[in-house]
């Protein structure tokens, strides 16, 4: 999507989202609603949610698209590498990074942002997949960064 009318749409997105994570503090309720807006308005998510640490494994919850793997082989693959880095990773092409878990293979590029508790320790990764290769860029990581803080 070109740059412009991917940040006006973020744009609209992250007001639409200020909003609805309000009506509660709920950290669940309000990843099913991230999950579900961003889902529905980026065209090119094909798969968007979450995996949260639990006992030390990546463990999937809320999500939208088809059906995922349910924990992440530890040490492996872009959501460990966003946990073990403590950054965003942006994968322009799964099929060429080391240790990808593909949980389907119509993934064709990804990225992967760290959420962290209110002490700063990282506590899961928002994932998003694409089905076309360099879907994510710097507009991605930047307003991505941006929602996961509403959580
Ligand atoms: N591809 C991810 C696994 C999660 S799925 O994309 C939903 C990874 O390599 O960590």
């Amino acid at each position: 999507m070109e740059t412009n009318k991917k940040t006006g749409r973020y744009g609209r997105i992250f007001t639409q989202l200020e909003e609805l994570v309000r009506k509660t503090n709920d950290k669940n309720a309000r990843m099913a609603t991230i999950a579900a807006v961003l889902h529905h308005k980026m065209d090119y998510f094909f798969w968007t949610g979450f995996y949260l640490l639990v006992e030390g494994e990546l463990v999937v919850r809320t999500y939208q698209g088809p059906v995922a793997c349910q924990v992440l082989e530890k040490g492996k693959g872009v959501c460990w590498a966003a946990i073990n880095g403590n950054k965003t990773v942006i994968v322009q092409d799964v099929h060429l990074f080391p240790g990808h878990i593909a949980c389907d293979s119509r993934s064709s590029s990804e990225i992967a942002v760290p959420l962290h508790d209110c002490h700063g320790r990282i506590t899961g990764v928002l994932d998003v997949d694409s089905r076309e290769k360099g879907s994510f860029d710097e507009t991605d990581r930047e307003w991505l960064e941006k929602i996961v803080c509403l959580i």
